[in-house]
């Protein structure tokens, strides 16, 4: 049986040393004081008692202590909002080399050195906007359902997620006036990161690329626009390609088109098939004039064309991938293809 004092130095021991001081009190060795105090002879029992009774007090009291240095000093203050602990300085990071480009920016880059190399200027869109550059200075009007086609979400400041990079017209074509005016011309693409709420399926996302092109000089044709098109799906493609459009609605271009290409055999066409598969790859027409006069510039003595088309639907087309939403998921299976 153990005495009093032994108990004494192992609780305050095991207070000092425990996590969680205060299970001390319900110790084996605690309670076995206790029990003894029943089998004394009644005598003894009232000096035992007392002396156990300060244990217990003491025990108590050094708990509180334990506790207190517990909330003080082990727990030391953390900068949840900073990358790494910056008490202890930067940690070790992984080797870049095990990283690699996503398909998305490498396809970006390669749209971008075509149209560059004709003479385009490469400009990021936005990934926050307002309604001017989404809908009024696009030729929307106020509560027209046009808008009500682009799923766009809003923020309860009325900022907009941009639902497609046509947000960039307005800010190139005022950037653009003075050359234009100096007798050059505006000659732009705008990609980048759009949104919309839509139903996630196979062939629709919520976060998707698109690239804008826009075109304005003293005498831009629709047959320049072709041209322009049919060379870039050409040199994205490397191969030649048969092309079409067909009439499409889009409230700031008068005319407005989809323009499509024919499935070529080396993507997956079938040579067989007489009328062959079309697809549709961008929407494109002649700037209308209200688009123009938004940026200050004459619509009588300019005139320019525009497109915008998705990036993922290229790409996809190029490798023949079947399910868009890969491209989100961050399945290092898919992406290690492109590597
Ligand atoms: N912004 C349109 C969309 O996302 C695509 C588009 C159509 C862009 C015609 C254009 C254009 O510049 O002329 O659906």
């Amino acid at each position: 049986m153990q005495s009093i004092e032994d108990v004494r130095t192992n609780l305050l021991d095991l207070i000092t040393a425990s996590l969680t001081p205060r299970e001390v009190l319900r110790s084996v060795e605690l309670k076995s004081l206790y029990s003894q105090l029943t089998e004394l002879a009644p005598e003894l029992r009232s000096e035992f008692g007392k002396a156990v009774n300060a244990l217990k007090v003491e025990l108590e009291s050094a708990i509180d202590a334990r506790e207190l240095s517990l909330d003080n000093d082990d727990v030391e203050s953390l900068d949840v909002t900073a990358p790494w602990d910056v008490n202890t300085g930067p940690i070790e990071l992984l080797p870049t080399e095990q990283g690699t480009q996503h398909p998305l920016t490498k396809e970006l880059e390669v749209v971008i050195d075509i149209f560059t190399r004709m003479g385009f200027d490469a400009i990021e869109s936005r990934q926050i906007d307002d309604d001017f550059h989404m809908f009024g200075s696009l030729n929307f009007p106020e509560n027209h359902p046009a808008r009500d086609g682009y799923d766009t979400f809003h923020t309860q400041e009325s900022f907009i997620a941009p639902a497609h990079t046509s947000t960039m017209q307005n800010r190139i074509l005022k950037s653009g006036k003075d050359k234009l005016e100096a007798g050059g011309q505006i000659a732009a693409i705008s990609y980048g990161r759009v949104f919309r709420n839509e139903d996630v399926d196979t062939t629709h996302e919520h976060t998707f690329y698109q690239v804008e092109g826009v075109f304005v000089s003293e005498k831009a044709t629709l047959g320049d626009m072709l041209g322009v098109l049919r060379a870039f799906f050409e040199s994205y493609y490397g191969q030649s390609l048969k092309i079409k459009t067909q009439p499409g609605y889009f409230p700031f271009v008068e005319p407005g088109l989809e323009f499509m290409i024919e499935k070529p055999a080396a993507l997956g066409g079938n040579p067989l098939s007489s009328g062959g598969e079309w697809l549709e790859m961008l929407g494109c027409g002649m700037i209308h004039p209200n688009v123009l006069r938004a940026a200050d510039i004459d619509p009588e003595k300019y005139q320019g064309f525009a497109w915008g088309g998705g990036v993922e639907r290229l790409v996809m087309l190029k490798y023949s991938i079947e399910d868009l939403r890969y491209f989100e998921s961050g399945k290092l299976a898919f992406l290690r293809k492109f590597v």
